[in-house]
């Protein structure tokens, strides 16, 4: 393996589950409680403004209660020995990628910890609960609404990500269902620029045939032991 592979890695909910983060489509296909129709779409937005800010303002409380587990840990690790070039897409909102210490990431479904104002367009870091109508700090307008990607609207960064697929020698897709498009074709755009594909998962997903090797298990298990593997493909 040459010392300059570029490796694009995207994660999922599944990365995050050992941390105690629900999945979304786990036993039941609800996410705490709730069908993601109705409270991840602009729709839900438009019709319940405070149920969707409110359950987004608990899974942002949430965050202080968890931890990033040893499969954030060791793509962290990637990050900071991987000479090559790196990039982590996440489908995550949480930050348990960056408090693990990853830095070449990035989140493509918006972030917990960030505002998005409807009006301007300004997003800020965000760490309150965010009542429906509070005041965007850039433009005024009472529009700030949480930073997440809903069904519907545009991924972040896509072009980046797009970019990285092209150049990728290697991807990996861990603890992601691929039911959630852009992100679940990527494995074929990294295919076809040519790319080795690898999926780390608990069960085989519905993408499982797309990719030339799966590896089924737990993430916490499994990515220190690819991770491992990479950095002892480079060392001298
Ligand atoms: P899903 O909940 O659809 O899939 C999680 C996957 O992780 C499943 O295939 C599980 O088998 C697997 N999994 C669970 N525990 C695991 C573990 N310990 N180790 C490895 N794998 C494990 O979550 P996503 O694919 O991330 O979008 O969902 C994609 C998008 O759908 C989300 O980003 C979200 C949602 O609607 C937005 O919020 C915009």
């Amino acid at each position: 393996m040459a010392i300059a592979d570029s490796i694009v890695v995207l994660t999922g909910a599944g990365i995050s589950a050992e941390s105690g983060i629900a999945t979304f489509r786990g036993p039941g296909g609800l996410w705490e409680g709730h069908r993601v129709e109705d409270v991840c779409t602009p729709e839900a937005l438009a019709r319940d403004p405070l149920l969707v800010h409110r359950f987004y303002d608990a899974r942002r409380a949430a965050l202080a209660g968890v931890e990033p587990n040893a499969a954030h840990r060791a793509l962290a690790r990637l990050d900071a020995e991987w000479p090559g070039e790196l990039l982590i897409v996440t489908q995550n909102v949480d930050d348990l990628h960056e408090r693990a210490g990853a830095r070449r990431l990035l989140h493509m479904h918006g972030e917990l910890l960030s505002a998005l104002c409807a009006s301007c367009g300004a997003r800020r870091a965000w760490r309150d609960d965010l009542p429906p109508g509070t005041a965007c700090v850039d433009c005024g307008a009472p529009a700030l609404r949480p930073d997440i990607v809903f069904f519907g609207e545009m991924p972040y960064d896509m072009d980046r990500i797009d970019a990285a697929l092209a150049r990728a020698d290697i991807f990996v897709s861990i603890g992601t269902s691929g039911a959630v498009y852009p992100a679940a074709g990527f494995v074929q755009t990294a295919r076809w620029h040519g790319a080795q594909t690898l999926e780390i998962n608990l069960e085989p997903s519905g993408g499982s045939h797309l990719f030339d090797e799966s590896r089924m298990g737990a993430a916490g298990k499994l990515v220190p032991a690819w991770v491992d593997d990479m950095l002892a493909s480079i060392s001298p």
